[in-house]
């Protein structure tokens, strides 16, 4: 049974929606960046997110797309570079205040309360130019960002997440190269962007605590992802420790040093150092790098846990692979996916619903039973459009199952759902030829007409259904 107060939500990211990359002077974004230059090679089709569903000019639509499904929340991020175009609090643009403004206070009078995350993937081109995420001085100006949100938007603004999955940020973006900035520097770049992101998180997560939180009653976490991991063969030990590692890169990377000690997970700095040993890299120069105990607390910097879960992996040993200086080869594991898994749309995506239970009883037991909200959570489609997309139906009834036992025979506290996403959007690298969404947008229409399919049908009936018990 789910709590009356329990959040039903749908989450999209600003990059991904709004469009309007230019207007009203936005700045560029590194998302802009990424897709412009280089045309055709970074993004399926050459594609770009400078009109996508055109959120921008057409909220509206999305208004009626979040009330349709009957939700109670919606998450949404803000582009950083749509309110501060330079990056830095010197230059507001006030267009963008008001746009957000108007999305705010249009879903408050709707009785939809916003969930909204301050950075999803779309960091200023500005501030990219000044060194990014790699540079430390990235986590003071996310801070005077967040502060200036907090400021702006926090009185009626009442769940905030600073950071989105900040490892894909790091691991894709900096080590693989695939997201934006595409910057390829395996082993390195990716311990230094995330040790940075959690740095701005924390700080933001102080301001929000000392300067905002008495008067408008908040609360702020970062979203983490993971995928859930099981042993290949569990009465094998080395399969097993494999899979302790494979958490601890994934969850413990960031969770850890929230939640547990303000650092990384032992077994992480362990697996790092003894590669660096083992290939000889630099000396005494460590590539995970330390938290300062001059710097505001990374522990206990978050006011519940937020977690994106999209599939889950068998794990086993690397074999062979140690020779390259890269956060795989520091983890050393290998995943597999289970044959009787469906994979759907994307081929990283095996459909696995009680993966969910199962990472919500992990994070239950190894992180203190927090609050937990799941902030992102979906199903792929790819090729012809089904409409009728029964096999996505079942993967929410079957999903939510799973949430309803990790409340009723578990005892997590869970406090919500965001399904991924509220409507088709650009799927990163894929652009447009992968579907998340609850409801269609066409993009050859000018008018990006979006249309519910039948799980936003069936997603809005488990709400109806579920929120009529509770309140009956
Ligand atoms: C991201 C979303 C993305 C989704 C599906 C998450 O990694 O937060 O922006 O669209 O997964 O890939």
């Amino acid at each position: 049974m789910f709590p009356c107060d329990f959040a039903w939500g749908a989450a999209t990211a600003a990059y991904q929606i709004e469009g309007g990359w230019d207007s009203d002077n936005k700045g560029p974004s590194i998302w802009d960046t990424f897709c412009h230059q280089d045309k055709g090679s970074r993004v399926s089709g050459g594609q770009n997110a400078d009109v996508t569903c055109s959120s921008y000019v057409m909220w509206e639509k999305d208004l009626q797309c979040i009330q349709q499904l009957g939700l109670t929340h919606y998450r949404m991020s803000l582009s950083w570079a749509r309110l501060l175009p330079d990056g830095t609090t010197k230059n507001v643009n006030q267009k963008g205040v008001q746009y957000y403004n108007k999305v705010i206070n249009d879903l408050l009078l709707r009785k939809v309360s916003p969930m909204v995350t301050l950075y999803h993937f779309d960091l200023p081109q500005a501030l990219q130019e000044q060194g990014g995420w790699k540079s430390s001085n990235m986590a003071t100006l996310f801070d005077s960002y967040a502060r200036f949100c907090f400021q702006t938007f926090g009185d009626r603004v009442k769940l905030w997440i600073t950071i989105n999955e900040p490892y894909v940020c790091a691991k894709l973006g900096h080590e693989d190269g695939v997201h934006a900035p595409g910057v390829k520097e395996p082993g390195t770049a990716a311990y230094l962007v995330g040790h940075n992101m959690l740095r701005g998180h924390a700080m933001a997560w102080h301001s929000y605590d000392t300067l905002y939180r008495s008067k408008q009653k908040g609360a702020v976490s970062i979203a983490i992802n993971s995928d859930w991991a099981e042993p290949l063969d569990p009465s094998d030990a080395e399969d097993v420790t494999a899979t302790k590692r494979y958490l601890a890169f994934t969850l413990g990377w960031f969770a850890w040093p929230v939640f547990v000690t303000g650092d990384y997970p032992e077994i992480m700095r362990a697996a790092v150092d003894a590669q660096s040993k083992k290939l000889g890299y630099g000396g005494d120069r460590c590539r995970l790098p330390t938290f300062s105990q001059d710097e505001p607390a990374i522990l206990g910097s978050a006011d519940f846990f937020a977690l994106n879960y999209y599939t889950s992996r068998k794990v086993k040993p690397r074999r062979g692979s140690g020779q390259m200086l890269c956060v795989k080869s520091d983890q050393d594991a290998e995943d597999v996916m289970d044959p009787s898994w469906p994979v759907c749309g994307v081929s990283w995506l095996a459909v696995v619903p009680h993966g969910l239970r199962k990472l919500l009883c992990y994070v239950k037991e190894t992180f203190n039973n927090p609050e937990v909200y799941i902030t992102e959570n979906g199903f792929a489609q790819t090729g012809p459009l089904q409409m009728e997309d029964s096999e996505r139906c079942r993967f929410y009834q079957d999903t939510i199952n799973e949430v309803a036992n990790a409340i009723g025979k578990d005892g997590v506290n869970v406090r919500g759902y965001f399904a991924w996403s509220l409507m088709d959007n650009f799927e990163w690298a894929d652009g447009f030829s992968t579907r998340f969404g609850l409801f269609h947008v066409d993009f050859s229409d000018p008018e990006r007409t979006r249309s519910i399919y039948r799980s936003g049908r069936e997603y809005a009936q488990i709400i109806s259904k579920y929120r009529s018990q509770t309140s009956s």
